[in-house]
């Protein structure tokens, strides 16, 4: 109604949540080397596509006379109330997209009312962003370092500043065969030195040794190995429980042997997750291991999904297939590229509508009415 009613102005993103319309919008309003780390994924994006084709393939079966005009979606998620079953990812770096970063995303979701995943590779602080979200809900992501002063430092800080779950990813332990940045020759991590976490972090500052704040070169030479390698193994998780009190969640999971183990690791929940397509070209689209995975663990554990959520109907497909809720990407930092705050909540309130919508057009009143009963492959 409030946009019918009072028109677009045109001034905000289009209302549309399909990626590619906020692609195209989106590339003219950023420079091209933070349009192409956004937008890009691993080598040929053979498994960007995989994300959005597994989506194409599941299809909605609308019930009809099912009283579903009044509608809640809210629910809880390891302790977190949401009105939705929607979060934002953690996505690094954000003021490559908008100079306000994390501290816009956050007044945004706040604002809404939904949880933001914080990440380790942030534009600003963790103390920042706690402050900009206020009340609202917020996990941090973890980028697990090889070393544990400062894994210990950052949990402790995510811990004091309000933030109640732990997201490890476990995917991105070195950067991909990106061809976009290759291409441009891009990292953004080296543009935002100064103020990222980990680099404002007192214990990565004092394995600086002797170093000038201002030698980015010796932070980043610092930095690289600290965040690279692939010495962390099942048996290490307990180190983590040590130090961080509040659930735990694996990101990355994509093979139903991994969930298990998550599962009987002690582990909280999992992101059934390929990073968005970013990490293994040729992989398998996301949302073709979920039925699998939750048909394994679902009833033991929380899953969590993300890869390819563009629409209302993709939220609904992957809470039928098993997740618990989903987790946005891409979509919300095309938002903040174009309108800061106001386009962040722009898209998200987009998406929540859409989901809305098509949640009770199709026959349900809540998300925990959907089953895979609701769709049919094709
Ligand atoms: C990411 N992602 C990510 N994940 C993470 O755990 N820590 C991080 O710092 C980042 N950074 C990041 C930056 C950018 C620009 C993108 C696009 C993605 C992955 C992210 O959390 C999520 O898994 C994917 O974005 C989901 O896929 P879609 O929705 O973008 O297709």
């Amino acid at each position: 109604n409030e946009i019918y009613l009072q028109g677009l102005g045109g001034q905000l993103p289009p209302f549309t949540t399909d990626g590619s319309a906020l692609e195209v919008v989106a590339r003219e309003a950023m420079d091209p080397e933070p349009f192409g780390y956004v937008s890009g994924g691993a080598g040929s994006g053979a498994t960007v596509r995989a994300n959005r084709e597994a989506f194409d393939r599941w299809r909605i079966v609308p019930r009809m006379l099912t009283d579903a005009t009044n509608r809640d979606l809210s629910t809880t998620v390891l302790g977190t109330a949401m009105p939705a079953p929607v979060l934002l990812a953690p996505l690094g770096v954000q003021s490559i997209a908008h100079p306000e970063g994390e501290l816009a995303t956050a007044r945004a979701a706040a604002a809404l009312g939904v949880p933001m995943v914080l990440s380790t590779a942030s534009s600003h602080s963790i103390e920042e962003v706690a402050e900009a979200s206020g009340d609202g809900p917020r996990w941090f992501q973890l980028y697990w370092p090889n070393d544990n002063d400062v894994t210990i430092s950052l949990l402790g800080r995510a811990k004091a500043a309000g933030y109640t779950a732990l997201v490890l990813t476990l995917d991105t332990w070195t950067l991909a065969w990106r061809t976009a940045d290759l291409d441009q020759a891009y990292l953004p991590f080296i543009r935002g030195v100064g103020t990222a976490v980990p680099f404002s972090d007192p214990a990565f500052r004092a394995g600086l040794a002797k170093t000038p704040e201002e030698d980015q070169t010796a932070a980043i030479l610092h930095w690289i190995p600290l965040f690279t390698g692939t010495d962390k193994r099942w048996d290490q998780l307990p180190f983590l429980r040590e130090h961080w009190d509040g659930p735990i969640v694996l990101k990355g999971i994509q093979h139903v042997d991994d969930a298990r183990r998550a599962v009987e690791a002690g582990m909280d929940g999992i992101v059934v997750s390929n990073h968005g397509g970013r990490q293994v070209d040729g992989a398998v689209g996301s949302l073709e291991v979920l039925p699998e995975i939750a048909a394994a663990v679902g009833d033991q554990t929380t899953v969590l999904f993300d890869s390819g959520i563009r629409t209302g109907a993709d939220v609904l497909k992957a809470l039928a297939l098993g997740a618990d809720a989903v987790m946005l990407g891409r979509p919300y930092v095309y938002g903040l590229a174009m309108g800061g705050e106001a386009g962040v909540r722009h898209v998200v309130r987009g998406l929540l509508a859409d989901f809305d919508l098509t949640l009770g057009l199709s026959g349900h009143r809540t998300p925990a009415e959907l089953a895979p009963g609701a769709l049919r492959r094709s």
